[in-house]
């Protein structure tokens, strides 16, 4: 053998010996992390496996007793010890969708499943499918609350004329409608009210020489009924009031029409559209300090007898907080018709209350009926679900279906949807960390329906074994430990695997197995070295662990304080990150729908996306998703494929069928482009059938945009054929003329000059016919002989 052979060989084995000695120690995500107890052990991971059985791992081997299933199996464990259990998820209610609203309305269902129950090993996650429905002429509840301060007067004049045709135009949208109304103006005390002079508390419009209602908080008129011509006959008998101060108190209004159920009437299965009409600000929590009121609002119904609610100068105004949680609790529907001085700020709350709409009205409220009907198109074009009551241990992610079977990952909404459109939701829940309960539910359901999805999850934490627990057992050394699961839990001052060793029976050459590397500090400095076996100290922050103390759950990277970045699990100094999050630190986010532009682009594909933030690189380029770029020259190239795939229908994003997911924009028709903001852009651009379509893209402040297109575009006018053949034989006559009339000029010339010239030469002739010097006469004479002459 020569040696470079034998060199060769030796290699092989090495690796040989080494790949054998992988397999037996069998290092894995379970076995490295030195638990001690059959419940770390399954939070280690979701494959782990722990055994139970008394003997296993004693005979001298160093089989861990929390490993993968198959390895304990392997190992000698009997399957009947094996602690193991696995996430499963089951459907327990699942009615089918309804197709229409017809018959009670209880039997309708707008989505599935009803029920869900989920077993969850910590770290492990399940998935499942919700599908949503808008079903078809589903009833709808519409309270309408009014401010009757006295700037309404003309609104509520105006009102009394249009309660039959918002009757008529709801009543296009639904078979079922309810119509409600209420008033408010503001708390009944000072500052607010008018005490002053006396009369004004009856009349508060005595010092404007008018007479008017004593001011009221908010009372409920007429509670939703079906008969809509009571609405009209209630309105009818309204007066307007009169306040002090300019904002009103429309929130303890809200309140109470959202709490009070059963005064109100809002039915379980219906829409419930709960319309605010107002010229004004608002009152908002706190404010009803300057009256010396300081007790919260309670969320609570309040109105007596007389529908009048009763403590309005008891309870302050309500958060907004507390009317989101009521809003949602009850699924209104809450709709801002407000007038446009006031518009931007009930835009801002709009944005902290979710579900909300905005309408601008006009200062009479003429076009109230139109704005309820496209506030309610708005509501019911968008599916959003919310989630209720989520134990914070439990991650929830989501990818929509929209229309188009197209998916869009990472969110939980879906807009520009028809009645009847079903979509649907993939969500993936995934437990990070042990609660303290067995089990925990809560809820999933789409924004203003009364339908929910209700999901019961069991925490699969902790081992069954647990439950045959012998505390002070024989087997732990006589009564020194707790046999739990296969292991003892040993009374303080006893270690061991079976607590055999007291802290008394102190040896110092015991101290060489309580060192993680020659040298290196006993216990890592956390722990006491007791009978070869390090005890770890206790720590206000969280308990130490590991062989040699060398482990714990809360030295790992922080992120503005947090640890992890409170987007992962701490574990031995180490972050391990949630799903959706990665980086040392979990800071960094997966998902790119924070990075995704109002046009379905990547950071408008004007930079790019690195945890969920977008980095502007097109100069001039800024905004979350490097949407705002004036300077940019290409948002009208970008926008054009969107107009040719939304309105024209046709483009390379209907090849693609990426049209709804790339375009969020709303196209409106127009006859001709306006002027409707500054930042509003006006584009154009050539069809295939090079017609001009001109087009205006503008975003509002809520960041959607809307893309008026012109309804004709301007197509060059096509060559009229007759126009063309009069010209080509007009002009081939033309040229033949001036051809002809050119060749008879020329003609013309040759001829007088030529006849110039025989006119020259006839004169150069100096004889004439007369003397001709040649000439004879005639000299001969024949006679005839044959004449007769007589
Ligand atoms: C308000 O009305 C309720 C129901 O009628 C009544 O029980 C309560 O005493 C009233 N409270 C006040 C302060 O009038
Ligand atoms: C969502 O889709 C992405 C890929 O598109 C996938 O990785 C993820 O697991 C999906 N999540 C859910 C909850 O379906
Ligand atoms: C949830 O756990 C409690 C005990 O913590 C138990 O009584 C209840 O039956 C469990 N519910 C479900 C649905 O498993
Ligand atoms: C176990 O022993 C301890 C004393 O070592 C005693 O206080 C405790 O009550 C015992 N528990 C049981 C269940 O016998
Ligand atoms: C603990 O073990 C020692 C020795 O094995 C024994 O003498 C003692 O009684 C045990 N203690 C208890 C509380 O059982
Ligand atoms: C994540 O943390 C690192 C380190 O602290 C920091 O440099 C980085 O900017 C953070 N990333 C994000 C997206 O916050
Ligand atoms: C867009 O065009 C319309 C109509 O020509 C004009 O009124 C408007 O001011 C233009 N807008 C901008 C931002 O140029």
């Amino acid at each position: 053998m020569t040696s470079a052979m034998s060199l060769k060989l030796r290699k092989e084995t090495y690796f040989l010996i080494l790949l054998v000695g992988v397999i037996v120690t069998g290092s894995n995500i379970c076995t490295s992390q030195g638990v001690a107890t059959c419940q770390q052990c399954l939070a280690v991971h979701p494959t782990c496996a722990w055994c139970s059985q008394e003997e296993f791992g004693m005979g001298g081997s160093t089989a861990s007793r929390c490993d993968l299933k198959q390895n304990l199996l392997n190992g000698g464990c009997s399957s009947a010890s094996v602690e193991f259990p696995s996430s499963t998820l089951t459907i327990q209610e699942n009615k089918p969708l309804s197709a229409k609203a017809s018959g009670a309305a209880d039997d309708v269902t707008q989505l599935r499943p009803q029920k869900l129950s989920i077993t969850l090993r910590p770290g492990d996650a399940k998935r499942f499918s919700v599908s949503v429905k808008q079903v078809e002429d589903y009833p709808v509840d519409l309270y309408y609350l009014m401010d009757l301060s006295y700037s309404m007067k003309d609104d509520l004049a105006r009102l009394r004329t249009l309660g039959n045709e918002l009757a008529t135009t709801m009543g296009k949208k639904t078979s079922k409608l309810r119509m409600g109304f209420g008033a408010f103006v503001d708390k009944t005390t000072s500052p607010y009210m008018y005490t002053y002079p006396p009369e004004a508390v009856e009349n508060p419009c005595v010092q404007i020489g008018d007479t008017c209602l004593a001011q009221f908080g908010f009372k409920n008129v007429l509670s939703l009924t079906e008969k809509v011509a009571r609405f009209t006959e209630e309105v009818g008998k309204q007066q307007v009031s009169r306040n002090r101060d300019a904002p009103e108190g429309g929130f303890d209004a809200v309140m109470q029409a959202v709490v009070c159920k059963e005064k109100i009437g809002w039915r379980a299965d219906a829409s419930h559209l709960l319309v605010f009409t107002t010229d004004a600000k608002t009152h908002i929590a706190l404010d009803g300090r300057i009256a010396g009121i300081v007790q919260p609002n309670d969320g609570l119904c309040h109105l007596d007898n007389d529908n009048v609610y009763n403590k309005s100068t008891v309870l302050d105004y309500p958060s907004l907080a507390l009317m989101t949680d009521k809003m949602s609790e009850n699924n209104i529907n809450l709709i801002f018709a407000v007038t446009s001085y006031v518009e931007p700020l009930y835009k801002a709350y709009s944005q902290l209350i979710p579900g909300t709409t905005v309408g601008t009205l006009s200062d009479d409220s003429g076009n109230v009926i139109q704005l309820i009907k496209e506030a309610y198109e708005k509501i019911r074009s968008k599916i959003e679900l919310e989630l209720l009551e989520v134990p914070e241990e439990l991650s929830l992610s989501f990818n929509a279906t929209c229309l188009n079977d197209e998916v869009i990952p990472g969110v939980k909404h879906c807009s520009g949807l028809k009645i009847g459109d079903t979509v649907s939701f993939s969500v993936e829940v995934q437990l990070r960390a042990c609660p303290k309960e067995k089990n925990r539910t809560f809820t999933i359901k789409p924004r203003g329906f009364k339908d929910s999805l209700e999901v019961t999850v069991d925490f699969a934490c902790s081992c069954d074994c647990e439950a045959k627990a012998v505390a002070n057992s024989s087997i732990c050394s006589g009564g020194n430990g707790t046999y739990e699961c296969g292991v003892c839990q040993c009374h303080q001052g006893r270690l061991g695997p079976r607590c055999e060793c007291s802290v008394e029976d102190y040896s110092p050459t015991d101290n060489v197995n309580c060192i993680e590397k020659p040298g290196g500090p006993l216990c890592s400095g956390r722990g006491d070295c007791l009978c070869g076996q390090c005890s770890c100290h206790a720590n206000e922050f969280g308990e130490v662990w590991g062989k040699y103390c060398q482990c714990d759950d809360f030295n790992c990277l922080r992120f503005k304080g947090a640890l992890c970045s409170d987007n992962g699990k701490c574990r031995c100094g180490k972050c391990h990150c949630d799903s959706n999050w990665k980086g040392p630190n979990c800071n960094c986010s997966t998902i790119t729908d924070t990075c995704t532009s109002s046009i379905g682009m990547l950071c408008s594909g004007r930079g790019y996306c690195e945890c969920g933030i977008c980095h502007c690189t097109e100069p001039g380029a800024y905004g979350a998703t490097c949407e705002k770029c004036p300077t940019c020259p290409d948002s009208c190239t970008i926008k054009r494929k969107c107009v040719e795939c939304k309105h024209f229908k046709r483009g390379q994003y209907i090849k693609d069928n990426t049209c709804s997911a790339v375009c969020k924009d709303e196209i409106k028709v127009v006859n001709e482009l306006v002027f409707h903001d500054k930042n509003a852009r006006n584009c154009s651009y050539k069809d295939e059938n090079d017609c001009i379509v001109p087009f205006q893209y503008y975003e509002d402040n809520s960041g959607s945009s809307i893309l008026f297109v012109v309804k004709e575009p301007e197509c060059p006018q096509g060559p009229d054929i007759l126009v063309v053949l009069l010209a080509v034989a007009g002009a081939i006559l033309l040229l033949g003329l001036v051809g002809l009339l050119i060749w008879k000029l020329l003609v013309t010339i040759h001829d007088r000059r030529e006849f110039a010239k025989f006119e020259e030469e006839r004169a150069k002739a100096k004889w004439d016919t007369g003397n001709n010097p040649l000439y004879k006469g005639a000299t001969s004479t024949f006679t005839n002989v044959a004449y007769r002459g007589n």
